[in-house]
C-alpha cells in the first residue's frame, strides 16, 4: 500500500476577496501535495471556508441578504481564484456543509457527555474581526492583542470548555515532539505566553446571534466558530458522518499550514479537542510568516490588500506561484515587491530556464532535425553536470520536507545555471562547425535535454503548467512524470523529436528612461561641479579590475537592436555581457576576439537581461573600436 500524505491550509472566511497572503498558504500546500503525489504518496489535500460566525452574519445583514446567500457569492470567488491559481485540491470544505455540521453537532454533545464542556456566563471582551475572547488583562490599550481593534463587553450565558485539564498533557506533547510546531521560535511563544502562566476555560458557545451550527442539546446556542472550524480538519475524513471514511487512512494530518497569527487555536484549542474526542495529535502545525507591505499589514480597511487575480493576469500564474514561494523564507515575514516579481521573471524565469530550453532545443533542431543520437558521455566537463542533476533532487527532498520552498528551488536554480555554463563551456556552435565533433555534440545536446527533463520534473510541483509546456518541448510525457524517474541519468527516451515552442516566460519590459537615470543623474551632476573629472590617484585606478576576456558567443538582445549579448571567458568563468555595439560588430566578427573587460563593475539589468561587467572600446561618435589583445596572452589575465 502507498505510504499516505495530509495537508491542510485554514479554511479562509468569506468576509471579502482573498489577498495574496491568502495565496501563499494555497499555493505552498499544493506544491508539497504535488511533489507527494510525484513521490508516489496517496495524498489528501483539503482546504475550504470558514463561513459561520458573527462577523459573517454582521457583513450580511449590511448587504441585505442572509448570512448563507452572502457566503454563496464569496465561495464561488475563493474557488475561481484557486482554479486560476492551479490549486488541485482533493477537498474543499465548506463549514456549511451538512455533513460537517453533523459532525460538529456530535462532537460537541460529546464533550459535553465526557464532563469537558460546562454550562455557565461569560462576561469578558470579544473581538469580531478575530472571533476571539479576550480578558480584561489581556487586552493592549482596551483593544484586541491580535489585530489591535476595538473589542465588546459581552455578557452571556454559555457553555465552557475545561482547557487546564488537558494542559499539562499538551506541555509534555510539545516538550517530547520538537516537531509538533514549526518554526521552533513559534513553538516557544505558545509555551511562553499561553500554556506556561495556564490555561483559562474556553467559552465555546454563543447566544447573542444565531448563524452557526445549534448546540444539539441548547438549541438557543450556536457551537463557537473556533470549534466548528478547527473540526473541519477531521469531518472532511468522514469522522462521525457520512462522508467517505478516510480517518484511518489519513489521519493524524501531517501538516497543519497556518499563519503565524493563527497559531494559538491550532497548537491549544485544537490538540485539546482532539486529547478530549480520544483523537491522535497532527504531526506537524506550521505557522509561516506574513506577505508584508512596505508600510506593515495589508489590510481591507487601509484598501491597500494585493490582489492575486490582478498579479496572474498581469504576469501569469506560474510567475505569481514562483516568486511567493522563492523570495520569502516560508516561516519569516517576507515584504511584497512588484520590482523583485519583474527581477525575478527576467531572471530566474526568462534568463535562466526560459533560454536553457530555448538554446536547447533550437540547436537541437538546427544539427539533428529535432533527434538527438543517443551518445556516450564521458568528458569530464560532462560529470560534473551528471553528477549535479543526480544530487539536485535529494537536495530539494531535504528543503522541501522542511518547508523550505526558497531553499528547495534555489538548488533547483543552481543546476539551471551550471547547464547554461555548460553551453558556454562546450560551445555547441563551434562543435556544429566541424563534422568530425557530431557525436560529441549529440553528446553534449543529449545531457541538456535530460538535465531539462529532471528539471521539469523538480520544477512540477511549484509551476505545473510551465513544467508541462517544458516537457511538451521536450518530447516527454507528462503521464510519466514522477521523482523515481529522476534518480538515474539517462532517462530520456532515444528517437525522441524535440519541437521549439513559445518561450516559456516572455520578458518584461522596463522601461529604458529605469535604465539611463544613473546616467542622467551623473551627468546633471558633472554640470554642477565640473571637478567631477579631475585627476584620480594610482590607487584610485587601480580599483578598477581589468582583465583579457574571449568573446565566445554573440546573441542580438530579443528587446534591443543596439544592444548585442556576449558571452565572454575569463578564464575558467564566463561572463554575460550586454553592450551596446550591434551598430558597429557581427556575430561573426567577434567571436574568438579577446578583448578588455572591466570585472568589477555591478551587475546591471538592460532591458530585462543581466550584464555582468563593460567591454572597453574607443569611439569618436561615428565609428567604434574594440581595444583587443593582440598577442597571444589568454583569457582572464589582468591587464594593467
Ligand atoms: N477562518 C480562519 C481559519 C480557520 S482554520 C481552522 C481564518 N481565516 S482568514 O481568512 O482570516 O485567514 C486565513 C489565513 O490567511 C491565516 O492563516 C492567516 O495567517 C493568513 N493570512 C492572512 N493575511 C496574511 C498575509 N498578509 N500573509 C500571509 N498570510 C496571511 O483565520
Amino acid at each position: 500500500m502507498n505510504k499516505s500524505y495530509y495537508i491542510t491550509t485554514p479554511i479562509y472566511y468569506p468576509s471579502g476577496k482573498l489577498h495574496i497572503g491568502h495565496t501563499y498558504t494555497t499555493v505552498a500546500a499544493d506544491t508539497m501535495s504535488r511533489y507527494k503525489k510525484l513521490m508516489g504518496y496517496d495524498v489528501f489535500f483539503l482546504t475550504g471556508t470558514d463561513e459561520h460566525g458573527q462577523k459573517i452574519q454582521e457583513k450580511a445583514e449590511t448587504m441585505k441578504l442572509t448570512p448563507k446567500e452572502y457566503v454563496d457569492e464569496i465561495v464561488k470567488d475563493i474557488q475561481e481564484l484557486w482554479k486560476l491559481m492551479d490549486i488541485d485540491y482533493d477537498h474543499f470544505i465548506r463549514t456549511t456543509d451538512s455533513d460537517h455540521e453533523e459532525s460538529v453537532k456530535k462532537i460537541f454533545t460529546t464533550l459535553y457527555e465526557n464532563g469537558d464542556i460546562y454550562k455557565s456566563y461569560y462576561e469578558g471582551w470579544y473581538c469580531t474581526p478575530c472571533e476571539a475572547f479576550w480578558t480584561e488583562s489581556q487586552l493592549v490599550d482596551e483593544k484586541c492583542p491580535d489585530c489591535g481593534r476595538e473589542v465588546k463587553q459581552e455578557k452571556e450565558e454559555a457553555y465552557f470548555f475545561k482547557m487546564s485539564k488537558y494542559a499539562d498533557r499538551l506541555i509534555k506533547h510539545i516538550e517530547e515532539n520538537p516537531d509538533f510546531i514549526q518554526p521552533e521560535s513559534r513553538k516557544n511563544e505558545m509555551l511562553n505566553n499561553f500554556l506556561l502562566p495556564g490555561l483559562q476555560d474556553l467559552c465555546v458557545s454563543r447566544t447573542t446571534f444565531d448563524w452557526g451550527i445549534p448546540v444539539e442539546f441548547d438549541p438557543g446556542h450556536v457551537v463557537y466558530v473556533w470549534i466548528d472550524a478547527l473540526s473541519n480538519y477531521v469531518t472532511a475524513l468522514g469522522y462521525l458522518n457520512s462522508r467517505p471514511q478516510l480517518m484511518e487512512k489519513f489521519w493524524p494530518a501531517d501538516v497543519h499550514l497556518i499563519g503565524k497569527d493563527i497559531l494559538r487555536f491550532h497548537t491549544i484549542y485544537w490538540p485539546i479537542m482532539l486529547m478530549a474526542l480520544d483523537l491522535p495529535l497532527p504531526k506537524q502545525i506550521f505557522g509561516h510568516g506574513w506577505i508584508l507591505l512596505k508600510g506593515g499589514k495589508m489590510s481591507k480597511s487601509k484598501g491597500n490588500v494585493i490582489d492575486p487575480v490582478t498579479l496572474a493576469q498581469k504576469y501569469g500564474v506560474d510567475a505569481l506561484r514562483y516568486y511567493v514561494l522563492r523570495e520569502m523564507p516560508f516561516g519569516s515575514d517576507g515584504i511584497y515587491n512588484e520590482d523583485a516579481l519583474v527581477n525575478r521573471i527576467n531572471s530566474d524565469l526568462a534568463n535562466d530556464l526560459g533560454n536553457l530550453l530555448s538554446r536547447t532545443v533550437s540547436m537541437t533542431e538546427k544539427y539533428f532535425a529535432g533527434v538527438i543520437p543517443k551518445e556516450k558521455v564521458g568528458e569530464s566537463l560532462d560529470n560534473e553536470i551528471i553528477a549535479l542533476a543526480m544530487s539536485t533532487p535529494g537536495e530539494v527532498e531535504k528543503y522541501l520536507d522542511k518547508l523550505e520552498f526558497s531553499n528547495a528551488l534555489n538548488h533547483i536554480w543552481k543546476l539551471i545555471a551550471r547547464s547554461n555554463k555548460y553551453i558556454d563551456e562546450t560551445s555547441p556552435w563551434i562543435l556544429g562547425k566541424d563534422l568530425e565533433k557530431q557525436s560529441r555534440l549529440a553528446g553534449v545536446l543529449y545531457n541538456l535535454t535530460e538535465v531539462l527533463r529532471i528539471i521539469g520534473v523538480m520544477i512540477y510541483p511549484f509551476m505545473p503548467s510551465t513544467s508541462r509546456k517544458l516537457m511538451e518541448q521536450i518530447n516527454v510525457s507528462v503521464d510519466l512524470m514522477s521523482w523515481e524517474s529522476i534518480s538515474t541519468f539517462g532517462g530520456y527516451p532515444e528517437g525522441v523529436k524535440v519541437t521549439k515552442g513559445e518561450q516559456l516566460f516572455p520578458r518584461i519590459e522596463i522601461k529604458v528612461e529605469e535604465v539611463k537615470e544613473p546616467e542622467k543623474k551623473l551627468e546633471k551632476k558633472k554640470a554642477k561641479n565640473p571637478k567631477i573629472q579631475e585627476e584620480i590617484t594610482i590607487d584610485d585606478f587601480a580599483k578598477v579590475e581589468l582583465k583579457t576576456g574571449e568573446i565566445i558567443s554573440v546573441e542580438v538582445h530579443p528587446d534591443a537592436d543596439k544592444l548585442l549579448v556576449l558571452k565572454i571567458q575569463l578564464g575558467d568563468e564566463v561572463r554575460q555581457i550586454v553592450s551596446g555595439i550591434a551598430k558597429y560588430y557581427t556575430s561573426q566578427d567577434l567571436v574568438g576576439k579577446k578583448v578588455v573587460v572591466v570585472c568589477n563593475l555591478k551587475p546591471v539589468n538592460l532591458r530585462g537581461i543581466e550584464s555582468q561587467g563593460m567591454i572597453l572600446a574607443a569611439s569618436n561618435k561615428k565609428e567604434l573600436n574594440l581595444i583587443t589583445i593582440d598577442g597571444e596572452i589568454s583569457s582572464g589575465n589582468i591587464v594593467s
